[in-house]
């Protein structure tokens, strides 16, 4: 589908019938065999909009993600940088509300416009009525099948009051302890980040994290903590705790394990314990696989920790 007109014939087309719609599909488990109707919006642009207190720039949600960070760090259009190289497409990224190296894109986005298939009319929610959370939105959650994202409003800072978000360990040795690194530079960083640690899904399948960070309570956290003082934590605002689920995979010797495990079609990504890689190459590996060893992990990790990882990309049945 290549404009948002299409949309009311598209209505119509798939009358009461089941449907999925794909952005790049990099954070979907698919089944072998899908049988309603796969919509790939390819609605493209990037537009400034009108707006005195900061950049307002509306981009079309089949516009590669990464392709709009680029662009808009070359452009002057600061405050995605940090989200570089995330694979996917414009209108899956409000979907999870994406996330890296301490932005969300939440915090950039303005308004999402979506087609809302019930009431067959095109609707601008406001970011306050998405439901964000971490790797989470309304989406995500009650209106998935329910909306086509066709476009995401982004309200960036003036060039004058952008300031970098280079505090996140790995971005900060990235830069070498620059202390006022340009956007570039965070961009270049970033990048440099991901590449050394995340696989390409293009050249090894993979859906990114495949489990969200556990957020537990303090007290939790604490009594964890005094048996696991090397536990990476990170205090939230409202006065839980997110813990580093990577840590704990690879605590239960998960990381870099493949043949061994379950039937050696799935296997857990040597730089990055939470990147749960497709070792069989495209096709051979079946949804049923990436479960059996998902669950494994959860198993062991809960055993040993007593915590119970959440997936976070979404198995489509
Ligand atoms: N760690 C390990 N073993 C590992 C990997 C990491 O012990 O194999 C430890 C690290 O030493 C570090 C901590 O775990 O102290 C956190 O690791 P990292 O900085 O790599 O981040 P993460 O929490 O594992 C999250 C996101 C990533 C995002 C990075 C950077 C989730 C579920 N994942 O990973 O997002 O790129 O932070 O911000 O929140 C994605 O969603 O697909 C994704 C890749």
């Amino acid at each position: 589908m290549h404009s948002p007109i299409e949309l009311p014939q598209l209505a119509a087309q798939l009358g009461g019938g089941e449907w999925l719609v794909l952005g790049g599909g990099s954070n979907v488990v698919l089944p072998e065999y899908y049988a309603g109707t796969v919509v790939l919006p390819q609605f493209l642009g990037i537009e400034q909009l009108a707006c005195e207190q900061g950049l307002r720039i509306k981009a079309f949600a089949g516009e590669s993600w990464h392709g709009f960070v680029t662009q808009c760090t070359a452009r002057g259009w600061w405050g995605l940088e940090n989200l570089a190289l995330i694979p996917g497409t414009v209108g899956a990224a409000p979907i999870q509300n994406i996330g890296a190296y301490g932005l969300e894109v939440a915090q950039r986005i303005e308004s999402v416009t979506v087609w809302d298939c019930q009431a067959q009319t095109l609707r601008e929610i406001a970011a306050a009525e998405c439901g964000f959370g971490y790797r989470d939105s309304v989406f995500k959650r009650g209106s998935l099948g329910k909306t086509i994202v066709v476009a995401v409003t982004f309200l960036l800072p003036l060039p004058q009051d952008w300031r970098p978000i280079a505090s996140y360990a790995d971005v900060a040795r990235a830069l070498n302890g620059e202390q006022a690194p340009s956007a570039q530079a965070v961009f270049d960083a970033v990048i440099a980040i991901r590449r050394a640690k995340l696989p390409d899904p293009a050249v090894i399948g993979n859906a990114g994290s495949f489990f969200k960070n556990p957020v537990v309570t303090d007290v939790q956290a604490s009594t964890l903590l005094a048996l696991h003082p090397k536990l990476p934590h990170y205090p939230q605002a409202n006065g839980q705790c997110k813990l580093a689920a990577a840590w704990l995979i690879d605590q239960c010797g998960f990381k870099g394990r493949g043949a061994d495990l379950g039937i050696g079609k799935i296997g857990v990504h040597p730089q990055q314990a939470l990147v749960l890689v497709n070792l069989a190459g495209q096709g051979k590996a079946l949804a049923q696989d990436v479960r059996a060893v998902a669950e494994e992990i959860q198993t062991t990790v809960n055993d040993r920790f007593g915590i119970w990882l959440e997936v976070e990309p979404i198995f489509v049945t």
